[in-house]
């Protein structure tokens, strides 16, 4: 049986490392009651305001009944889909399985969580957001992604519909589109002169992006300041989608 308690409840899916992982602490600070989601154990399991569900996203079943049996808050209730895979390799070398591998974790496991988590605001009448991590990668091509690239153009539909279907409940569903962000999913770019060239010519500011600046998007974007904002997406790049070096 879910309860509403008066306070502030976040799902966290992709919980347990890089973004996920800032996105935990960054909403621990501010009080919220954080739910995180991954198939790995997180670093924040002794925190008392922290429960960890230790599921791969992809077993839709399951997932679904994570957020039937939650509690939700009666203030502000946050879904944040950032569990995220992705391929390196050509088109002509991506198999069904992969692609629909990277489809089920980065689409149809934000399907089936943003549906079920807004399913329960509208059951306890109470108000939220949904954020989606999706990708500069789902704005623009990119060689040997076909599946990503894909899949993040798709998380950016996903997230106009899941708007405009929950708006009137008080339900805002944004998504942020991050560029190079240092993970552990990116690290290997840091450790090779030409990729890490590459990011910053590809970029227009020198500064290199870290966990923490999609965390403060996301503290933005969940806040009342951001009352008016829906349906869009919040591009955090350095530059990287504005222009081209010649
Ligand atoms: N790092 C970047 O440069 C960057 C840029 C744009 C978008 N993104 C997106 O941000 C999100 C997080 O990426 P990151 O860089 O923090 O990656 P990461 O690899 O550091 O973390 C991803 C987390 O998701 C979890 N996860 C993956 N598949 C899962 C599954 N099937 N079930 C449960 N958990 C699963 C992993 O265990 C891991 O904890 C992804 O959606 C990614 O596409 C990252």
């Amino acid at each position: 049986m879910t309860t509403t308690f008066t306070g502030r409840q976040a799902f966290i899916t992709g919980a347990s490392s890089g973004i996920g992982k800032a996105l935990v602490s960054a909403f621990l600070a501010t009080g919220y009651q954080v739910d995180g989601i991954d198939c790995a154990p997180s670093a924040f399991m002794a925190e008392t305001r922290y429960r960890h569900h230790q599921a791969d996203v992809t077993e839709f079943t399951a997932l679904d009944a994570i957020f039937e049996q939650a509690e939700y808050g009666s203030e502000n209730n946050l879904l944040i889909n950032c569990a995220g895979t992705r391929e390196i390799c050509p088109v002509s070398e991506l198999s069904l399985s992969l692609w629909e591998r990277v489809f089920a974790v980065n689409v149809t496991a934000s399907f089936i969580a943003g549906r079920a988590f807004c399913q329960q605001l509208v059951r306890h009448g109470v108000p939220g957001n949904v954020i989606n991590i999706a990708s500069v990668s789902g704005m623009m091509g990119e060689p040997n992604r076909t599946a990503y690239v894909a899949s993040k153009h798709a998380v950016l539909g996903l997230t106009k519909q899941l708007a405009i279907e929950f708006g009137a409940q008080e339900i805002r569903v944004n998504a942020i589109a991050p560029g190079v962000i240092r993970t552990p999913l990116t690290e290997p770019y840091y450790h090779d002169p030409n990729q890490l060239n590459k990011i910053k010519r590809g970029q227009f500011i020198p500064q290199l992006g870290e966990p923490e600046d999609v965390a403060e998007a996301a503290l933005y974007l969940s806040s009342p300041k951001a009352r008016f904002i829906t349906g869009s997406t919040l591009v955090m790049d350095g530059g990287w989608t504005i222009g081209k070096d010649l």
